[in-house]
C-alpha cells in the first residue's frame, strides 16, 4: 500500500517556558520550584539554571521569524505559572499575561497556529509552600490558573493541553527526587498527589470548556518511555507487548493506564489498584466524574522504547537490546518503531485521536566553519521514526499532528544544558541562532506533508 499522511495532518514543534523563556526576574515574574532546585547544589548538570536560557522572552519575534521561514503550521509552548501569577493564584501579573497576549498575536500574524500547554512543570513556589500538589486544594488553584488564561487568549487559542507529562513531574519531582522540588516522598503521599494532579487536570478541561470563547480542542500530553514495542509482528507478541505497556508498578512514571485510565474511563486500572491497594487513599465523591471530562485528543511524548516477546504462558518477556545498538546523547535507545506502537496502543485502547506532542532526539551538535551545523544523525532519526508514524496513519490510525521537540536547543531540566534537542543550534553565550542541517530538512518534509519521508 502507498503510504501517506492524511491530507489536514499538522506539522509543528514544541517548546516549554521554563527551559526557553529566560527573563526569570523580569516584569514581575514569581519564583518556580525550578528556580530553587537549579540552585540546589549537585541538583542539575554544571549548576546551570534557565535564568536566561534561550532568551526568548526577549528573541521571541526573531524566533516566530525562524518558525515561518521553517513553514511550521503549529507551535506548541507553554505559560509560565508564576509569570502569569506570581503567588500561583491571587493578583495576575499583567505584564505576564501581555507576554503571552503578544506571542500569540506574533504566531498568528505568521500564520502557526498556537497549542498552549498550561502547565510544563513549573510550579510557583508559593503555592509548593502551602503543601503544593499535596494540598488537595491544589486542583482548584490550577483551575483559577486555568481562567486566568483563557480568559485573555481564548478568543485566538482554540488548542489546549493541560498538563504535560504528569508521570514525570510526579515521579521524578516527588519519587525520585532527581527534578524540582527535589523530594522522595512515601507511596500512599506519591499516589494522592498523583490524584491531585489528575483532579487538576479534570477541572481545568471543564475550565476551558465553560470559559473558551472560540471552540476549544482540549488534550493532554502523556510521557509513554519506554514503549513496549513487539519484536515480532505475532500476535502474541504484540499482546504481550500491549500488556507490558499498560502494566502497572510502583514506579509511578512508567504507568500508562494509571495516568490515563482515570482521564478517560474514569477510574483506575484494576491491576495498579491490586499493586498500590494498601497504599491508595480512598477517592472522595464525584472526584472520578471530574477527572474524566471528555477530551478531543491525547498528546504522546514519544522518544524510545524496549522490545518484548511473548513467554511460553503468554507473560512478556523484555529482550536486551543487540551489542552496540544505537543510542542518543542521552544514552535513550533509539526505536523508531516506538512511534507506531505507541500511535496504535493508545488508539486503540482509548478511542480518541492522537497527536504526537514531543518527539526528537539529543547529540552533542556543534558549529563548523560557515555557521553551519551538520546534524546527519538528527534527520536519520527523524525519519526513521517519522516512517513508522506514516505507517501508523496508512494503518488508519486517527493520527492528527506531529511535533519535534524542539524547535530549539534549550535548558535540559537536571542535565542543564548539556542535551541539545533543537533542530536550531542556539549559542547561549551570544544567543545567536543556527538552523542545523534538521530544520532544513524538516522544511521538505512540512512542504511535501511528508511525502518525503
Ligand atoms: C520530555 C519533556 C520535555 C523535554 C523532553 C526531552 O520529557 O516534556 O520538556 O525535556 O523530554
Amino acid at each position: 500500500m502507498h503510504m501517506m499522511f492524511p491530507k489536514d495532518f499538522i506539522w509543528g514543534a514544541a517548546t516549554s517556558a521554563y527551559q526557553i523563556e529566560g527573563a526569570a526576574q523580569e516584569d514581575g515574574r514569581g519564583l518556580s520550584i525550578w528556580d530553587v532546585f537549579c540552585r540546589k547544589p549537585g541538583a542539575v548538570w554544571q549548576g546551570k539554571s534557565g535564568d536566561i536560557a534561550c532568551d526568548h522572552y526577549h528573541c521571541w519575534r526573531e524566533d516566530i521569524s525562524l518558525m515561518k521561514g521553517l513553514g511550521l503550521q503549529a507551535y506548541r509552548f507553554s505559560i509560565a505559572w508564576p509569570r502569569v501569577l506570581p503567588q500561583g493564584k491571587g493578583p495576575v501579573n499583567k505584564k505576564g499575561l501581555d507576554f503571552y497576549d503578544r506571542l500569540v498575536d506574533g504566531l498568528l500574524a505568521a500564520g502557526i497556529t498556537p497549542y498552549v500547554t498550561l502547565f510544563h512543570w513549573d510550579y510557583p513556589q508559593a503555592l509548593h509552600e502551602l503543601g503544593g500538589w499535596l494540598n488537595r486544594d491544589s486542583s482548584d488553584w490550577f483551575a483559577g490558573y486555568a481562567e486566568v488564561v483563557v480568559s485573555r487568549l481564548s478568543d485566538r487559542v482554540q488548542n489546549w493541553l493541560t498538563l504535560n507529562e504528569p508521570q514525570i513531574f510526579v515521579g521524578f519531582g516527588y519519587q525520585d527526587g532527581t527534578h524540582a522540588p527535589g523530594e522522595r516522598l512515601e507511596l500512599p503521599q506519591v499516589l494522592q498527589i498523583a490524584h491531585n494532579v489528575l483532579l487538576a487536570h479534570g477541572k481545568a478541561v471543564q475550565t476551558i470548556r465553560g470559559r473558551a470563547r472560540v471552540k476549544p480542542c482540549i488534550g493532554y500530553a502523556l510521557s509513554v518511555n519506554p514503549v513496549a514495542v513487539p519484536a515480532t509482528d505475532s500476535t502474541a507478541d504484540i499482546r504481550a507487548a500491549r500488556r507490558a505497556f499498560f502494566t502497572n508498578t510502583k514506579q509511578v512514571w512508567t504507568n500508562n493506564s494509571w495516568w490515563t485510565d482515570p482521564v478517560v474511563f474514569g477510574r483506575y486500572p484494576e491491576d495498579g489498584c491490586r499493586l498500590l491497594a494498601k497504599d491508595l487513599s480512598p477517592v472522595s465523591g464525584d472526584d472520578m466524574k471530574i477527572i474524566s471530562q471528555p477530551l478531543d485528543f491525547l498528546g504522546l511524548n514519544v522518544y524510545f522504547g524496549e522490545l518484548y516477546r511473548s513467554g511460553a504462558d503468554g507473560a512478556p518477556g523484555k529482550i536486551p537490546f543487540a551489542s552496540g545498538h544505537e543510542r542518543t546523547s542521552f544514552d535513550w535507545p533509539v526505536v523508531p518503531e516506538s512511534l507506531y506502537w505507541a500511535a496504535k496502543f493508545y488508539a486503540e485502547r482509548y478511542a480518541l485521536p492522537v497527536i504526537i506532542a514531543e518527539n526528537g532526539m539529543s547529540s552533542r551538535d556543534s558549529v563548523e566553519s560557515a555557521n553551519k551545523v551538520h546534524d546527519p544523525q538528527r534527520i536519520n532519526f527523524l525519519h526513521r521514526y517519522l516512517r513508522e508514524l506514516k505507517r501508523a496513519c496508512s494503518d488508519g490510525i486517527d493520527v492528527r499532528g506531529y511535533f519535534l521537540w524542539s524547535l530549539m536547543d534549550n535548558f535540559e531540566w537536571a542535565a542543564g544544558y548539556r542535551e541539545r534537542f533543537g533542530i536550531v543550534y542556539v549559542d547561549y553565550p551570544t544567543q545567536q541562532r543556527i538552523l542545523k542541517d534538521s530544520a532544513l530538512w524538516y522544511r521538505e518534509v512540512i512542504t511535501s506533508n511528508g511525502a518525503t519521508i
